[in-house]
């Protein structure tokens, strides 16, 4: 049988540099754990637009809908701020998410022992954190039309549009209820159903497909403000999140912010099953491209690792060894390897992008 097949897209800023982390960690299943990919690597983004003049080339769309799986560093900059709306980096990242159909983002919020002092918040707040929140994906505010900016009288007007059909609700809302029945067994979905009627039918839908398939899981509701709220007060309350596009992209940052860095948080953007029973799957880091230490060799390369993780769990049915590669993360943390984003005040020399690469590969090679 051929390996599993992964598209690497490192993108802009610091995602070539975290990119090259994960290069190490994919080299080190193959050669330890039997566990090969047949690994390719194309443009996204700023750099895309740089050689083709749009941020994702149709080979490269049509290369993503092929593999088993994506793995995306970050696009952005500040070099591409001008450009025309239709060819920014982000749209083809949009792009990607929209012709894959990644309608269920998930964003776990995990907060390291070894980092819970660097939380903002208090450090019992958030000490053993365990959340998931589900980010509907390829629908909402993001992608409704009417859009655009029009003009109306003499003056313009900015349009977008939240639209949600029962459908997109009905299967990302199964996606959350899923994933709580591996885990904690609690969902709670947010909207604001007390001002937009999309967020009534979210409510009503959501609330229909617990009754009929998922009435052993725990439902509640939330207005998304109230929510934003209670997970600075006490997030421990929650165990997965249901929430729309715009809602899910807000909450996530905060959510994130709790773990003490954004530095450190993967996200995987899965869809229906492809012919192989594999779900259509991107995986790359909460954060950004971080062009203001782009190529300084700052970048914390744990979100795309752990990424590449999640991968190996959700794509690859390969759990124990997404353990295995968690707990290496776990355990350089606990060692005290800190690149600079993880660093206090107390003046510890941070390490590099490419140290904290080999010390979770050194890692991975002492749990064998
Ligand atoms: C995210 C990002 C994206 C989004 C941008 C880069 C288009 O903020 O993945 O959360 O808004 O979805
Ligand atoms: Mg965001």
């Amino acid at each position: 049988m051929s390996n599993p097949s992964l598209l690497i897209l490192p993108g802009d800023g610091i995602g070539p540099e975290v990119m090259a982390e994960v290069r190490k960690v994919i080299d080190w299943f193959g050669k330890n754990r039997d566990l090969a990919f047949d690994v390719s690597e194309d443009l996204v983004g700023g750099s895309a637009y740089d050689k083709h003049g749009t941020p994702l080339h149709d080979d490269t769309m049509a290369k993503a809908q092929e593999v088993d799986a994506v793995l995306l560093g970050a696009v952005g900059g500040p070099k591409y701020d001008a450009l025309d709306f239709s060819v920014k980096p982000e749209r083809g990242l949009l792009r990607l998410r929209k012709e894959m159909d990644l309608f269920s983002n998930l964003r776990p919020a995990q907060c390291f022992d070894a980092l819970a002092d660097f939380s903002s918040l208090k450090k019992d707040v958030v000490a053993g954190l365990d959340i998931m929140i589900v980010r509907e994906l390829t629908s909402g505010i993001y992608f409704g039309e009417p859009r655009g900016i029009f003009k109306e009288g003499n003056e313009r007007i900015g349009i977008n549009t939240q639209r949600y059909t029962e459908s997109e609700i009905a299967r990302v809302a199964r996606s959350a209820f899923e994933l709580a029945r591996k885990r904690g067994n609690k969902v709670c979905s947010m909207e604001k159903a007390n001002v937009m009627e999309s967020g009534i039918l979210w409510r009503e839908v959501v609330t229909e497909v617990h009754q009929a398939e998922y009435a052993d899981v725990e439902l509640s509701h939330m207005y998304a403000d109230a929510g934003a709220m209670q997970l600075c007060r006490w997030p421990k309350q929650f165990d997965v999140i249901v929430t729309d596009n715009l809602f899910g992209d807000l909450l996530s940052d905060a959510a994130a912010m709790l773990t003490g860095s954004l530095g450190m948080l993967p996200s995987a953007s899965l869809g229906a099953p492809m012919a192989n029973g594999r779900p259509k799957a991107l995986y790359e880091p909460v954060h950004g491209s971080a062009p203001d230490i782009a190529g300084q060799g700052k970048a914390n390369p744990i979100a795309c690792v752990l990424s590449f993780a999640m991968a190996l769990r959700y794509s690859f049915d390969q759990g124990e060894e997404a353990d295995r590669l968690e707990k290496a993360v776990e355990k350089v943390l606990a060692d005290g390897a800190r690149t600079a984003d993880l660093l206090g005040e107390d003046g510890a020399k941070p390490i590099s992008t490419s140290e904290m690469g080999d010390a979770i590969v050194a890692a991975l090679t002492a749990s064998l």
